[in-house]
């Protein structure tokens, strides 16, 4: 018993660990956001491309914390996490924005306006776009990390997080809407 809680607790803790640069960018985001969007303000068919919640300082100043993120906890790392390889260090953040202005700009082409919540898209959007950059990136480092089990845990934990940490901004009135 005590043996299989403390492979949960572990399996836990390394899921969470190895995604911290993937969970940081869109939370620092919504803290760095500017004015200047991403899309230029350009539309397609009609709608905005991306709209006026992804912007060039919330995307450069997420990637930016997402990247330090990973090379403190580089610095911190205790002997049973993992390190982050400089390829990983750089696809998870970006991934993860990528994942999230990819669902915007699919947002905006299935009629759904800025803010407007997408239950099961809003909380993984970034984790795929996180996965499939470092995957690509960094192969081996993915591959060794996100094991079966440590991504079964990232897929439970992960909806949880996103909704407290988005709860709590919006409680901070630093965020629009509580989602
Ligand atoms: N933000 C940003 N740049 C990003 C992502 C987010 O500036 N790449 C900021 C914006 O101010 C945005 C806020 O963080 O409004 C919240 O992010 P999010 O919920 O992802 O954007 P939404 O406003 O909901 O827009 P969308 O409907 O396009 O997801
Ligand atoms: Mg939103």
């Amino acid at each position: 018993m005590a043996v299989a809680v403390n492979y949960v607790l572990i399996t836990v803790f390394t899921a969470v660990w190895a995604m911290v640069p993937a969970y940081i960018p869109n939370n620092a985001a919504v803290l760095f956001a500017g004015e200047r969007p991403l899309d230029r303000g350009r539309s397609w068919r009609g709608e905005r491309l991306l709209g006026d919640g992804k912007t060039v300082r919330g995307t450069a100043g997420g990637f930016l914390a997402g990247f330090v993120a990973a090379h403190l906890l580089n610095g911190l790392a205790p002997y049973y996490a993992p390190g982050f390889t400089f390829a990983a260090s750089i696809s998870l953040p970006l991934g993860a924005l990528a994942g999230d202005v990819a669902a915007s700009f699919v947002k905006r082409r299935t009629g759904r306006e800025r803010g407007e919540a997408w239950p099961g898209v809003d909380q993984y959007d970034f984790v795929l776009g996180a996965w499939v950059l470092a995957l690509v990136a960094a192969p081996d480092w993915f591959l060794s990390v996100f094991t079966p089990p440590v991504i079964a845990a990232v897929l439970v934990v992960t909806p949880a997080l996103h909704l407290t940490t988005n709860f709590l901004a919006y409680k901070l009135d630093l965020k629009n809407e509580p989602w």
